[in-house]
């Protein structure tokens, strides 16, 4: 039992080391441009949403329901990319410097946004438009909340 464990132990020690060998090993550029798609594609999936929301685009629950589960995954994608590693990356890039030197507040920014995108998901099989659509603020507010303080101004 004992030596069961303590293999079990190593064999995660070996899976973490290798994780980490792969990571560092990615060059800065190519993680700039991987959040960034990241990023691109939440744009495509907030887009309409946010457009429902305010009353510019007919409001369609299965669209809903398909666009917050993409998110429900996207979301989840971009922050490893933020990696200390990527700060050499001589691609151009909107990401301020706050992201490194406020790590604990550019974490928050993050649990923040999955949390109202985790809300999003919760209403949005049950096809109540108004509870959708304040979830859908919500998320915005946090996709502007995180931009506001650690991107660049466009
Ligand atoms: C926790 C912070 C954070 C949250 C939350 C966040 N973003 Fe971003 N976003 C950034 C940063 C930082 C950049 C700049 C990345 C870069 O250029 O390296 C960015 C860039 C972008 C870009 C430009 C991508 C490109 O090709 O340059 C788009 C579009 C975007 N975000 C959309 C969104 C949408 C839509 C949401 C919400 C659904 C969102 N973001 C949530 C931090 C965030």
């Amino acid at each position: 039992m004992k030596k069961r464990l303590l293999l079990a132990g190593f064999a995660l020690a070996l899976g973490a080391g290798h994780t980490l060998t792969a990571f560092s090993q990615v060059k800065p550029e190519i993680l700039v441009k991987q959040r960034q798609a990241a990023m691109t594609l939440q744009g495509k999936y907030m887009g309409p949403l946010g457009g429902m929301a305010q009353g510019k685009v007919p409001y369609n629950a299965e669209t809903v329901a398909f666009n917050a589960a993409m998110l429900d995954a996207l979301s989840r994608m971009p922050w490893d990319g933020f990696a200390p590693a990527s700060k050499g990356a001589t691609v151009k890039t909107a990401a301020l410097p706050a992201i490194w030197d406020e790590p604990a507040k550019f974490k928050e920014a993050q649990d923040n946004f999955q949390r109202a995108v985790q809300g999003l998901v919760a209403v949005s099989r049950g096809g109540d438009e108004a509870a959708q659509k304040t979830a859908i603020g919500g998320v915005g507010k946090a996709c502007g909340a995180c931009h506001e303080h650690f991107r660049e101004k466009q």
